[in-house]
């Protein structure tokens, strides 16, 4: 009997994907050309792996947080809130960064793990979020459009884009 697709939330890291997350990174990587060497390490102990996702931790020198969007034993892809950020993320980078794994692309899932995403950073207390694509990145520039963003003056080759989260108009 096939299992009914519940609909995908955003959770911390968890083992119960890990079939999933493998497969669905490995056909990134392959689809991108990029090394997979990474995935063998996560293959190899994956609950260290997990547990060094879940929590604030700290990447590109700001605290972060990273989600993982699942629907039962499904990995779709991950979000990451920077709660904060350096003169680089203001440039390229931003608060959010996002990916889904190219077989559960061009459904709608980025859109709406953005918008779920939005939430965990009202909760996280920030009141606007910056988020950057590159400028020919057309995918990801209307996701961020359908949640609301606000186009900024952009950088070099990179989109940047507002959302504000407390209902009111960028000061600014
Ligand atoms: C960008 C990304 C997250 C989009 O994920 P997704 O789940 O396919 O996105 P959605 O299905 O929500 O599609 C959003 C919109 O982009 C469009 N779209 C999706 N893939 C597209 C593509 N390859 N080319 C052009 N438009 C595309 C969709 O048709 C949809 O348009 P609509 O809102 O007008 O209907 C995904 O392609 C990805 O992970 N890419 C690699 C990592 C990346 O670029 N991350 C963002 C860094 S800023």
């Amino acid at each position: 009997m096939t299992e009914p697709f519940e609909p995908p939330r955003l959770v911390w890291p968890t083992t119960t994907v890990r079939e999933s997350f493998l497969a669905g990174e490995r056909a990134d990587c392959l689809a991108e050309g990029t090394s997979t060497e990474w995935l063998d390490t996560a293959d190899d102990d994956f609950d260290a792996f997990v547990s060094q996702r879940r929590g604030v931790h700290v990447r590109w020198s700001v605290p972060c947080t990273t989600f993982w969007y699942i629907s039962g034993r499904h990995y779709l892809g991950t979000l990451i809130i920077r709660h904060d950020l350096t003169p680089e993320l203001v440039e390229a980078g931003g608060h959010v960064g996002y990916h889904i794994v190219v077989p559960w692309r061009r459904q709608g899932h980025a859109t709406r793990m953005l918008a779920a995403g939005l939430v965990e950073c009202r909760r996280l207390g920030l009141n606007r979020v910056l988020l950057t694509c590159a400028h020919d990145n057309e995918a990801s520039r209307r996701v961020i459009l359908a949640n609301g963003g606000v186009p900024d003056r952009p950088v070099r080759r990179e989109d940047r884009f507002w959302i504000a989260l407390n209902g009111r108009p960028d000061p600014d």
